[in-house]
């Protein structure tokens, strides 16, 4: 097994791949209007679907569910077979960098933590061809959540994810590439918590006994740990904020 492989092993089984919470996900699709009775909705980089089964619950619609690593489509189906959202949820193993769907497809694209993977300005632009006239955008972006942000914050996310930017120079970026920003607000440091960092920290707990012998692994966990602190101490500094925006 390689460091990627310990890595999935440690996201099994948690309920989300990244910040976020049913309630946020229902307060970004009420800032939409007029939608459709049973909207078509694209969600790129769903994971294990937390969000994905939030919005079939509350939209009604057809949602195409999007991520390239199959252990989480796996954990989405079987939640939405138990729910009996199935016949709503379409499970697709692909690549957000090789989506094939025909221009003006969507009514809605969602995509909770994952768009800065096509690299964010180029993920704006590619969803904005994707959605109809008027179709919205709802996606969680991380940003400095203050002008003055320790240096040792700015390294961490300079060698993690460099399009985190100030939440001001994100919203131009989301206007120049043509929306109309219609609303936005913070993650709260629960959804960091909740349903991502506390759960985590139980199964990196766990897999420490497992691997206890095992250096690639331990690397791949502590990794994971400091992660988690380092969120504890700066998290005045940095977040994730849901963007709702329209074409
Ligand atoms: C931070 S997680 C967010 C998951 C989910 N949206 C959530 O909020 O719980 C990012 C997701 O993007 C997926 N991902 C990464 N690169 C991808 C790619 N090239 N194509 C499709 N999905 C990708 C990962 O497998 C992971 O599920």
């Amino acid at each position: 097994m390689d460091k990627s492989d310990y890595f999935f092993e440690l996201y099994t089984g948690l309920p989300r791949g990244g910040p976020g919470d049913n309630e946020s996900t229902r307060r970004a699709y009420n800032c939409m209007e007029n939608l459709p009775s049973e909207p078509l909705i694209l969600d790129i980089g769903c994971g294990p679907g937390m969000q994905t089964l939030e919005l079939a619950r509350i939209s009604g619609g057809k949602i195409i569910a999007l991520d390239n690593h199959q252990g989480f489509l796996d954990k989405l189906k079987k939640d939405a077979n138990n729910e009996k959202l199935d016949d709503q949820i379409e499970i697709r193993n692909q690549s957000m960098l090789e989506m094939d769907f025909e221009d003006g497809t969507f009514d809605i694209i969602w995509s909770e933590g994952a768009l800065y993977f096509m690299g964010f300005q180029n993920g704006l632009k590619k969803c904005r061809q994707l959605l109809k006239d008027k179709g919205y955008l709802a996606i969680t972006q991380a940003v400095y959540l203050q002008k003055e942000v320790p240096e040792e914050v700015i390294q961490y996310w300079d060698s993690e994810y460099d399009d985190i930017d100030q939440i001001e120079n994100t919203m131009e970026l989301i206007k120049k590439v043509g929306f109309d920003l219609i609303s936005h607000f913070k993650l709260p440091v629960s959804s960091w918590m909740d349903n991502y960092y506390d759960p985590m920290s139980k199964r990196i707990i766990e897999l420490e006994e497992k691997y206890k012998d095992n250096e690639t692994a331990l690397k791949v966990l502590n990794a994971s740990r400091d992660e988690i602190e380092f969120f504890k101490k700066y998290s005045d500094y940095y977040g994730y904020e849901f963007f709702i925006m329209r074409k």
